[in-house]
Order: C-alpha cells, then sequence, then structure tokens
C-alpha cells in the first residue's frame, strides 16, 4: 500500500491536463480542455478535463476520475501503479508499505530478472538496428516479411547476434549477474565446461510483455528453413514467467481491446504482428498451445467478446475446439473466424488494409456453437456413429455455458440444424451439468497473471507434458470488497432508493467539498463559542439523531469525516479525492465535478462560501434529508396503524400513535427550517 500522504503529494503535483494529453489530443474550451473519448468510440468531444479541479469525465459514457483514476482505466492498472508512474513522471519519492523479509527477497528478484530481462531487450534492438550483422541479417528478414518500421519499434523487436555469447559477455561487463542470466533463461551454461552461452543465438526476437509492459520473456525464431532446429526458442518458465498466464501482444492490445470491446485470438508472434500492422490491434496470441484458463481470464478483465481466428486447417481446428468451450464456460461470447484455404492470420493481414479486413471480419465471423455444429455435421453426415459422437461434443459444450437463457437458445437452434428432438437434447445437456457439479464441486477459479508490480506471489507452474491439462483448481477468492459494495449499491435501487440516494449524495457532496469548512460558531458546554465545521456538524448532526446513511460508499464518507472532525484545517478535497479505497475516490471525484452545483440551490449564483451561505446550506441539506427519513418512517408507521394485527392490540397501537405524534412534530419543525425564505429550491 501507498500511504495517504503520498498519494495526495502525486495528485497536488500531476496536472491532470497533462497527464490526459499523454494519451488524448485535447483542445481548449473555456476553463476547461475537451476531447474524443479514449474509453468509447465517439465522433464529436464528450471528454472533459477540468485543470481547476484535477479531474476530467466523460459526459457521454461516464467515465473519469482525477489522474490516478484515468491512468487505471485507460492503462489498466492497479491504483498503486497508476500512482506510481505519477510519482515517477513527477519527482515524487515513492514511499511504499514495508515489505516483509519474504516479500522483499522475491521483489528483489523478480525486480533483477526484470531489469536483466530489459537490459536485453535493448540490446536486441541495438543489435538489430544499429550493427552491421543485425541490419543485414535481422532486419532484412523482418523486411522482407513485410513488418513496417514502427511495428519493429511497437513490439520491440531485435536480433541476438550468432555468436555463442554476445549477450552474456555484453551483459556481464555492464554488470549483470551469471545468475540473473540463468534465471531469466537468456543464457545456460554448457555442460563439460559451464561457459555462459545465449539462449536465443542467430535468431530474431519477439519481446513477451505482462500487462503492465514489463519484459517477463522472449521467443526466438529461427531464419532459415534448417528442419532440424526449432523454430522457436522460448524463454523458460520462471517467477517472472508463466506461459500459461501470458498472452503475446496483450500489452500493445488491451487498450484497442477495451475500445473495441473484443479481443481477437491468433496463435502466433508473426500473426499478431501482421494484424496490428494491417490496424487491427484488439489482437493477441496464445503462442501456440492450447488457451488456459488464466489467458482467458486475463482477457476478461477488458472484454466480453472474443473471435478466435482460424486458418482452413481442419485438423487443427477441431484439436482446438476443446479450449474454446473454456471460453464458453467463463461466460465469454465466442464467435470464430474462419480465413480462406491457405491463408493463416499473417498472410491475410499482409497487403490488406484495416478496412478490407473488418469487411472480411463482419461478412465471415460466426457464432461459436453454430459453428461448431456446422463444421461437425459435414463428417457426420448419415453415419450414425459420427452423429451420436457430433451430439454429444454440441451438448458438452452447450453445457459448459453458465446462462440458461443463452442455453435454451443454442439447444433450440442447434435441434433444428440437426433435426434432433429438442427434449433430447436438454436431457442430454442437464446430464452433463450435473455431472459437471459433481465433479467439480467448486467453481475452478485461478490467481490472475503475473503481474501487478511483484505483487503477486504464485510460484510459476512447472511446464507440463500435456498443455491441454487445466492447470489446478484452487479455492475461489473472497470477494473483492469493491464487488461487495457493487452488490450492496444494486440492492439498494431495486428497494426504489432513489429520493433518499439523492439527499444521501447532497450531504456527501458537503463533506467532500467543505467537510472541514467552518460553518458556524456554536456554544458548548461551558457556554464557550466555538467554531464548528460543515464536517462536524453532518457527523454530529446524523449521531444525536442515530442515523446512519444507507449508501455503503456515502456512509464510508461520514465515518472517514468522523474520523478527521478533531483536525485542524483538514482538507476533505484533498483527502477524499486521493483516498486510497479506489470507490471512494472516484465518487469523490465525481462529486467534485458533478453539474449540479450546490450554490445553485440559492437564487443568485454567488459563491457558497460567502458569509452565512455555509450555514444555511448545510442546515437546509440536512434537514432535508431528516425529512426524507420522516417521511419513509411516517409512512411506515401509518402502514403499521392501519395493519388489522395492531388493531387488535391496544398497546402496540398506542405506541404507535405515540410514536407517530412525534414524528408530526419534528416534521413541522423541519418545514420551519426548510421554509426558510433565504433559501429557495
Ligand atoms: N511456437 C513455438 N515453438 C515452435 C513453434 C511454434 O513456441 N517450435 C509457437 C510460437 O509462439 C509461434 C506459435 O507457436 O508464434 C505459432 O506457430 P507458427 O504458426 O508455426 O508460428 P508463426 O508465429 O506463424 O511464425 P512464422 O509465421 O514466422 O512461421
Ligand atoms: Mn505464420
Amino acid at each position: 500500500m501507498v500511504d495517504q500522504l503520498t498519494i495526495e503529494k502525486i495528485l497536488d503535483a500531476a496536472n491532470i491536463v497533462d497527464v490526459v494529453s499523454e494519451f488524448v489530443t485535447l483542445r481548449r474550451r473555456g476553463v476547461n480542455y475537451v476531447g474524443l473519448c479514449p474509453f468509447h468510440n465517439e465522433k464529436t468531444p464528450s471528454f472533459y478535463v477540468s485543470p481547476s479541479k484535477g479531474i476530467c469525465k466523460c459526459f457521454s459514457c461516464g467515465k473519469g476520475g482525477n489522474a490516478i483514476h484515468f491512468l487505471m482505466e485507460h492503462e489498466q492498472m492497479s491504483f498503486q501503479d497508476a500512482a506510481e508512474w505519477l510519482a515517477n513522471k513527477y519527482g515524487i519519492p515513492f514511499r511504499k508499505r514495508e515489505m516483509t523479509d519474504s516479500e522483499k527477497a522475491l521483489q528483489n528478484e523478480r525486480e533483477s530478472m526484470f531489469i536483466t530481462n530489459q537490459f536485453a531487450l535493448d540490446f536486441f534492438k541495438d543489435t538489430l538496428l544499429n550493427t552491421e550483422k543485425g541490419r543485414a541479417i535481422g532486419l532484412a528478414y523482418f523486411r522482407k516479411r513485410g513488418f513496417r518500421d514502427d511495428i519493429l519499434d511497437k513490439f520491440f523487436l531485435g536480433y541476438c547476434p550468432d555468436e555463442p555469447d554476445a549477450l552474456a559477455r555484453a551483459a556481464l561487463a555492464k554488470g549483470y549477474t551469471k545468475e540473473n542470466l540463468i534465471k531469466t533463461g537468456l543464457c545456460y551454461e554448457r555442460e563439460n565446461d559451464g561457459q555462459l552461452r545465449d539462449r536465443f543465438h542467430g535468431r530474431v526476437i519477439f519481446p513477451v510483455h505482462s500487462i503492465s509492459g514489463k519484459v517477463v520473456a522472449f521467443g526466438g525464431r529461427i531464419m532459415s528453413s534448417d528442419v532440424k532446429v526449432a523454430k522457436y526458442v522460448n524463454s523458460p518458465e520462471s517467477v517472472i514467467y508463466s506461459k500459461s498466464r501470458e498472452l503475446y501482444g496483450l500489452y500493445q492490445a488491451k487498450q484497442a481491446i477495451v475500445r473495441k470491446d473484443r479481443c481477437f485470438l491468433v496463435e502466433g508472434y508473426a500473426d499478431v504482428i501482421s494484424m496490428y500492422q494491417s490496424g487491427v490491434e484488439n489482437v493477441v496470441a496464445s503462442s501456440g498451445t492450447s488457451l488456459t484458463p488464466g489467458q482467458i481470464r486475463l482477457i476478461h478483465r477488458f472484454t466480453n467478446n472474443i473471435t478466435v481466428l482460424y486458418d482452413g486447417d481442419k485438423a487443427g481446428i477441431k484439436a482446438s475446439l476443446r479450449g474454446i468451450d473454456m471460453l464458453l464456460a467463463e461466460g465469454m461470447n465466442v464467435k470464430v473466424l474462419l480465413l480462406p484455404d491457405g491463408e493463416d492470420p499473417d498472410s491475410f493481414a499482409q497487403g490488406r488494409s484495416a478496412t478490407e479486413f473488418q469487411k472480411y471480419i463482419d461478412t465471415h465471423q460466426v457464432d461459436f456453437i453454430r459453428f461448431k455444429v456446422n463444421l461437425l455435421m459435414e463428417d457426420a453426415a448419415d453415419d450414425p456413429y459420427s452423429r451420436s459422437e457430433l451430439i454429444k461434443s454440441i451438448t458438452q459444450s452447450i453445457s459448459v455455458i453458465q446462462d440458461p437463457i443463452v442455453r435454451s437458445v443454442y439447444i433450440t437452434e442447434c435441434s433444428q440444424i440437426m433435426k434432433i428432438d429438442e427434449r433430447l437434447l436438454i436431457n442430454d445437456v442437464n446430464r452433463r451439468q450435473r455431472e459437471q457439479a459433481q465433479a467439480a464441486p467448486q467453481p475452478q477459479r485461478q490467481p490472475q497473471s503475473s503481474d501487478e508490480n511483484g505483487q503477486n506471489q504464485e510460484t510459476p507452474v512447472a511446464e507440463t507434458e500435456n498443455p491441454e491439462a487445466p492447470a489446478e483448481p484452487v479455492p475461489e477468492p473472497e470477494i473483492s470488497a469493491e464487488d461487495r459494495l457493487r452488490q450492496q449499491v444494486r440492492a439498494l435501487k431495486r428497494e426504489g432508493f432513489g429520493p433518499m440516494m439523492d439527499k444521501e449524495r447532497l450531504l456527501s457532496q458537503l463533506i467532500v467539498r467543505y467537510g472541514g469548512k467552518v460553518m458556524g460558531l456554536f456554544e458548548n458546554e461551558e457556554g464557550q463559542e466555538m467554531p464548528i465545521t460543515v464536517g462536524q456538524f453532518i457527523v454530529q448532526s446524523l449521531q444525536n439523531d442515530g442515523l446512519e446513511l444507507r449508501h455503503p460508499v456515502y456512509r464510508r464518507f461520514v465515518e472517514q469525516m468522523a474520523e478527521h472532525v478533531e483536525e485542524q484545517d483538514f482538507n476533505a478535497e484533498k483527502f477524499f479525492m486521493s483516498h486510497p479505497e479506489t470507490f471512494v475516490s472516484l465518487t469523490a471525484a465525481s462529486l467534485m465535478e458533478e453539474r449540479y452545483q450546490l450554490s445553485a440551490i440559492f437564487k443568485d449564483n454567488k459563491p457558497v462560501e460567502d458569509g452565512q451561505r455555509l450555514l444555511q446550506l448545510t442546515r437546509h441539506i440536512m434537514a432535508d434529508y431528516q425529512m426524507e427519513v420522516l417521511r419513509i418512517e411516517i409512512k411506515d408507521v401509518e402502514k403499521q396503524m392501519q395493519d388489522p394485527a395492531t388493531l387488535e392490540s391496544p398497546d402496540k397501537l398506542m405506541e404507535l400513535q405515540r410514536r407517530y405524534q412525534q414524528l408530526l412534530a419534528a416534521r413541522s419543525e423541519l418545514s420551519r427550517i426548510l421554509g426558510d425564505r433565504v433559501v429557495n429550491l
């Protein structure tokens, strides 16, 4: 965890216009800046940046927040990483929570491996572009394959000299250790004499990046067509690289995946690069192995929609069908794009513009289950045995789909295509679901990719003989605090929380904007006049009435405010905007920019902080909230009084009537405050 003081410093230093401008072209409009929203496709700009408030917001899709939120959303970074990114940009010393010794050791080990890999990447790139052999062999090879220079750059492609230990020597000379060269797999020790040898020598290099852009591995391709040597050599598994948890190209593709809300899945390095080059940027590769659940979840962080690209090779397609069932099981919408015979994504993309490619996609992309039925139908024809195999295979795919509506749509459709009684399919799907439930009592959940700043301490999975084997099932992780909040808010909305939510929001808005501001004087028990802040007033009023806000995030504002009421010169705005609980800081940011201005409550548009106004405003909003609470309770008591069960119990009825009188009295008291002429709603 970063401490909050550091976050405050970072947000103070960060210029939101500056930060957003790194990713979005902004134009000045009045005191604000506008640009095309990076979070959805649009033609007219609705993305606003307010330098004075330090926040940005899309008025169309609603995304935005402060500089940290922007980076989290745009770069898909963690809160930590975004804060660190800004700290680096603005030269602020970045302090993290003290780590335990074993955490430190692991962190250091990982960090030094990343640094070694980064050195190797630079070395390979430099060799490719700036040495005679690199240019004559490596660069010539890439050019022959049609890769443009900007793409070589984007994917950090390189070349490793065809000498036994060029990288090893360069690295050792710069102080990188033999140990790290071996751990990263860049080098290995020759068996007979222990000499360091470069694993990738004489190959062009494809670096593999983690989501946040760290170099976790390399793939090296031989340029000759010598069949005796493996076409690709890849980094071995290590504490920073688990093949089954990375996807080639995701680092470059993630923004496009979010923007297009779809991910294309291909097999190899070359496919990713060629498609990216032709303008289809939302593409990743599983690097020759079948998809793993870990990889699927990586994609799922960015989108629900995936399109798997196939070349015409039937055997290859059939081999991969099982992997696709996993995508369905994860609740993804899967489509398939079959390329013309003899073409792979690489060859197909070469020489085609993005528009041409897109047109092909639009006309040829089909739903996976339909694709599978049709594919298998061709073989099954009239052979009863293959027909029953077909049915089994299809019901298997359908049975893993979680959504019952989607399942039933498929069942109906497949029964029509296959000309099979629908009930038969339903029975078979149900039976399979029962079997699956017994076989796997726990949903298969797996930790996320080896990313996020080395915070991830899983040990990498050893390379298995059978890459098809699903990873070990691990217990479902606890539902995150944020997910729980989201559920609570959804539940509140279902109950029709509407008018109350507005009142609670106004109170929260007061807290965030003016929590530490003195709103007036009040007399304490010793008869002394003491200043009272807006935050104190709200916290105390709620405490006096025994009230709690119902919206969990707004309630958190009050709780946090209560903890800081005694603080001199408490800067609520800063405090909440930089709050380490993301939902708090995000909500604070939105309360800061909310178009419904508090000052609009007054007839004239003078600033809220003039003289008595803050006092009037706060009292008014508090009274308004209390009125809503009363209204609900009055309604409730009225209902109870009319309940036949109550009518039979005189005690209960008396009690209710007494309460009712109290409530009505409280209501007229509140009406008086609310009726103050000063305020005009
Ligand atoms: N692969 C591998 N080792 C091999 C062959 C393939 O690791 N000996 C992986 C690589 O990640 C490769 C992917 O499987 O990118 C797909 O293989 P292939 O289609 O043969 O490679 P391409 O990427 O298409 O490479 P190229 O077009 O250069 O032949
Ligand atoms: Mn290829």
